[in-house]
């Protein structure tokens, strides 16, 4: 028992150190100084238009007006301000108090309205039923009890309230084409004993820090299980590059492109209403 509490604490910590260190997205904006507005332009700039342009429109950032919207792990905060332009009344928590730091300043830099708050998805800090809207991108798939912090999101939503969330997908071109079969299988390290998890925790986040998160993935399925205190849950696909397709990507039409990005993509969006 006690074994299993260092465990989750230790998870928690390399958490904490690796986004201290490599706040997400950071790396596109280091031709500029950090925090500056040209920074967050450019990181702005590479997230929208190069790495996700599907990202505005599946998301919703201007959909949801007025409403009060709670971001879980808001990073950089440059989704959260997205949704604050879009006339959402926002709320923003990571566990890092780094990314907090870096959100307020943020916000700071364009004028934008929100509230922050350093907290852990497992227990959130707020009463049942405070938000109309739950985001999350990128980080449930990174905390110990995924479905601990499902069950959160579930009770701060009010009767009606929506939930969007982003995990990490099993079935994806990036899972199976550079976890298991390059560094797994060709680079070697499935087969000295290392687990498809320990593979992913020193591959898929920048890691110059040279930390090592903990980070899973779902299938549709799973996902969709995971959601099932929900009274409707919708599952979509995303996120590819015509990069990770090689040869293939630079000559498939865009048609086929994104037909292949909604079945292989490496992101797993939910959509749940509570
Ligand atoms: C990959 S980053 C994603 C950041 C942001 N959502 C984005 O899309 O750019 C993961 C973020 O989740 C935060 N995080 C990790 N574990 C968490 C937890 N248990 N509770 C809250 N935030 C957490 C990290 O501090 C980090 O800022």
């Amino acid at each position: 028992m006690n074994e299993n509490r260092d465990l989750v604490v230790d998870e928690k910590q390399r958490a904490r150190e690796q986004w201290s260190h490599d706040p997400a997205g950071a790396l596109y904006g280091r031709e500029h100084e950090f925090g500056t507005r040209e920074f967050f332009d450019a990181v702005e700039r590479h997230r929208y238009t190069e790495y996700a342009p599907w990202m505005c429109e599946v998301m919703g950032f201007n959909k949801f007006a007025l409403a009060r919207l709670l971001e879980i792990g808001c990073g950089m905060g440059t989704d959260l301000l997205q949704f604050a332009r879009g006339g959402a009344e926002v709320t923003g928590v990571d566990l890092t108090a780094r990314s907090i730091e870096i959100s307020r300043q943020h916000f700071g830099v364009y004028g934008a309205r929100g509230d922050f708050a350093v907290s852990d998805c497992e227990t959130l800090p707020f009463a049942d039923g405070s938000f109309e809207v739950v985001y999350s991108n990128g980080v449930l798939h990174h905390t110990p009890d995924t479905a601990g912090a499902v069950r959160e999101i579930h009770r701060v939503l009010r009767p009606g309230g929506l939930a969007r969330v982003m995990l990490y997908h099993r079935g994806s071109v990036a899972y199976w084409g550079d976890i298991i079969l390059r560094h797994g299988l060709l680079g070697g390290e499935l087969l000295r004993g290392d687990s498809p998890a320990e593979i992913m925790s020193r591959y898929v986040e920048v890691n110059e820090s040279g930390g090592r998160p903990l980070v899973k993935v779902y299938s549709r399925r799973e996902a969709r299980k995971l959601f099932s205190m929900f009274r409707e849950v919708k599952i979509q696909v995303e996120q590819l590059t015509r990069a990770e397709l090689f040869i293939l990507g630079r000559i498939i039409p865009e048609a086929m492109f994104r037909r292949l990005r909604r079945s292989f993509g490496g992101n797993v969006i939910i959509t749940a209403r509570k």
